[in-house]
């Protein structure tokens, strides 16, 4: 053995390859008195402290909780410049559609990445990322979606591509020319969508750069009909599907995402029931963002009568420069606690397994067992309960990545 961890206080994890749906999202492994051990990249060894194998290098983890490295399965982390000039806006009673129509919101910062150059994007990048890794950050997907040109979602793209091959997050990549109507279209969406369609989507399946295509399906951005017809194009060309579905307004996004059998449909504070069954229906995986719903001042999503439904539900961050910049997962674990009101256990495999099933990772991250990759956390906490009930604290102590100590604070 390479690396073994000992004296664990607690170790949490949920069990499995796939997401957990329904009454299983509560099952996790919770156990005292327990050691893992690594092999290069991969665990190797999962048992009793008293039956550890011996290991060129041990770890003495003080008693503290161990838990998988956090997947956080939905964010926008590639921009440029931030938006705090609409904090006096909001402040004023505007609201974030109300923000977008009058040519700010994302298109502010449509404008603000155009002008950043691909090496000021990677070095913006690289820090935010630094900064998700000492929260406990291990896997990260990430959107494009403030390009909305062919040229510019590549150079988007690229950047996650770069920033994936320079730092130890790995990222999975998500191409979202479907975020908004930019303002040279703005009087022709025939137009925007005839370029989704027939070129951009064509151009950034041949790139490679993305494995996901992503729509924002909302009032004043991209109808339900709209959505269905460039998902469908993605599709015919081979992108796995995710849909920004009924974040703000209720039209019938998780309808559509279940109908169409998406892999994660996201947002979803306005599901209705049927949209509910649907996507329990289709195995979809519902990606909530509970800073999202605090930083909107918007309600928080069912989540609880989803899982009650038979869906999975993950949480992650949604960390963008509008509607939720803060990239810290721990936060919205305390939310998913606090306002999702689920237990720790449905949490921990909120922000773990099913987060790593939404973006199609859950056979290699999400859970500690042997084969899966050593990917875990060691937090200054005594439980599980605890990194649920402390807020505003950093409670990781240290990260392992593939097998090695990424980070120790
Ligand atoms: O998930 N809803 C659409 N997209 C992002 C916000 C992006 C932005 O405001 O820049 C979201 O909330
Ligand atoms: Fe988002």
């Amino acid at each position: 053995m390479d690396l073994i961890l000992t004296n664990i206080g607690v170790l949490a994890t949920p069990l499995g390859k796939q997401a957990q749906k329904g009454p299983a999202q509560q099952n996790i492994f919770l156990q005292e008195e327990m050691a893992v051990g690594m092999e290069g990249e991969t665990i190797a060894w999962v048992g009793p402290a008293r039956k550890a194998p011996k290991a060129k290098e041990v770890l003495d983890c003080r008693g503290g909780l161990v838990t998988p490295g956090l997947v956080d399965a939905h964010t926008h982390l590639t921009f440029g410049g931030w938006r705090h000039h609409e904090m006096a806006q909001k402040l004023a009673g505007m609201d974030y559609l109300d923000i977008l129509r009058a040519g700010g919101g994302i298109l502010s910062t449509v404008a603000a990445t155009r002008a950043a150059s691909l090496e000021e994007l990677v070095e913006k990048g690289t820090q935010l990322l630094e900064e998700m890794l000492s929260f406990g950050t291990t896997t990260c997907e990430v959107k494009s979606g403030y390009g909305l040109s062919t040229q510019e979602e590549l150079k988007q793209l690229q950047v996650t591509r770069s920033l994936g091959a320079i730092q130890p997050i790995e990222l999975v990549s998500t191409f979202m020319g479907a975020h908004a109507i930019p303002a040279e279209y703005k009087e022709n969406r025939e137009g925007y969508l005839a370029l989704l369609c027939d070129e951009m989507l064509p151009a950034v399946w041949e790139s490679e750069l993305a494995e996901y295509c992503d729509v924002f399906c909302e009032t004043a951005v991209f109808s339900i009909e709209e959505t269905r017809q460039i998902l469908q194009r993605a599709r015919e060309l081979g992108f796995d599907l995710k849909g920004h579905m009924d974040e703000i307004d209720p039209i019938g996004g998780a309808e559509l995402a279940g109908e169409m059998g998406l892999v994660s449909a996201e947002h979803l504070i306005q599901a209705s029931d049927s949209g509910i069954q649907a996507m329990a229906k289709a195995g979809t995986v519902a990606v909530l963002l509970p800073c999202t719903s605090f930083y909107l001042d918007k309600p928080y999503a069912r989540a609880r009568d989803m899982i009650a439904a038979g869906t999975a539900v993950a949480v992650a961050t949604d960390f963008n420069p509008g509607s939720s910049p803060n990239l810290n997962l721990q936060l919205a674990m305390n939310l998913a606690c606090l306002k999702y009101k689920l237990t720790p256990a449905q949490a921990l495999t909120a922000v773990t397994l099913n987060g790593a099933a939404a973006i199609g990772r859950a056979e290699q991250v999400g859970s500690i067992e042997v084969g899966k990759q050593a990917d875990l956390l060691i937090w200054n906490a005594p439980d599980l309960d605890y990194i649920f009930y402390r807020y505003g604290s950093n409670l990781v102590n240290t990260v392992i990545k593939k097998g090695t100590v990424a980070l120790t604070r």
